[in-house]
């Protein structure tokens, strides 16, 4: 059994803050394991970090389910969430289901994540009640960057704030053991973490939930790009692997890789 599971996530609400980050492969899900990190997210934000679309519209379940299935090989402890691609759960419940299903089934999951707030509430009832751990996710739902007009904050009215409290207590409802609240004002998620029920994680949205999520590249330095205004990089890997590459291709050309080190005697050293 795993250290982790949708209900022990659920059940830190108020005892401990949970820390969570996106991963997409094995290497890196081991070493965020190894870390005791508790809540990967095999996050579509894969389609512009891994696979560089210019938003997650494109990225597909296929596309989905072999990423999600490296990462669960790579992880022992943490509870592994898949994200739900678009169009993969909007088209009808008996569609989601399935889709979610397979992220369980054949890519090893142990839950899986959609956008949308009340109006999910069928959704999320169904695959709780079928045995599947959702993960909510509010504020800035990319998914829906065509409807918003752009990767915007959200929640800026006192209207939407208070929306945003009402879809955190639907979903809570229907099932969610969590619910990640994206880009939204410091006080406003602090009035959505208070009214929930289940561990609010944010991203962009301050120090009250009850969590953190962060994109593994903008964490680690590893995006070219100038990451978002709420990111911090603990890292500068970018910097660190384009120095190592031009290293190495620097010793390739003057002949100084490999060395009597990196090559195999004809005959064995005698023991
Ligand atoms: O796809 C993703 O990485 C996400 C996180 C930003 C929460 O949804």
């Amino acid at each position: 059994m795993k250290l982790w599971n949708a209900a022990k996530i659920k059940a830190s609400k108020g005892v401990s803050k949970i820390p969570c980050v996106t991963v997409y492969d094995f290497a890196f899900a081991r070493l965020a394991d190894a870390a005791g990190i508790p809540l990967l997210l095999v996050g579509d934000s894969l389609g512009m970090t891994v696979l560089g679309y210019a938003s997650t519209l494109p990225v597909t379940m296929e596309e989905m389910l072999h990423h999600t299935s490296a990462v669960a090989r790579g992880t022992t402890d943490a509870l592994v969430v898949a994200d739900m691609p678009f169009l993969s759960y909007q088209i009808s419940i008996a569609e989601a289901v399935r889709n979610a299903g397979r992220f369980l089934q054949e890519a090893g999951a142990d839950a899986v994540k959609i956008e949308g707030g009340a109006f999910r509430y069928e959704l999320v009832e169904t695959l709780t009640q079928n045995g599947i751990p959702v993960l909510g996710h509010i504020g800035l739902t990319p998914q829906s960057v065509n409807v918003l007009g752009g990767y915007k904050v959200q929640g800026r009215t006192r209207e939407a704030g208070e929306q945003l409290v009402a879809d955190a207590l639907a979903l809570a409802e229907a099932g969610v053991f969590a619910i990640v609240l994206e880009c939204v004002p410091p006080d406003v998620a602090a009035a959505v973490t208070a009214a929930s029920p289940v561990p609010v994680i944010g991203i962009g949205a301050g120090p009250v939930c009850d969590g953190q999520v962060l994109v593994m590249h903008d964490l680690l330095g590893l995006s070219e790009s100038t990451p978002p205004k709420f990111v911090k990089p603990y890292a500068a890997l970018a910097e660190t692997v384009r120095d190592a590459f031009r290293a190495y291709a620097s010793e390739v050309r003057v002949g100084n890789f490999p060395g009597p080190e990196n090559c195999y005697p004809t005959e064995a050293p005698a023991q």
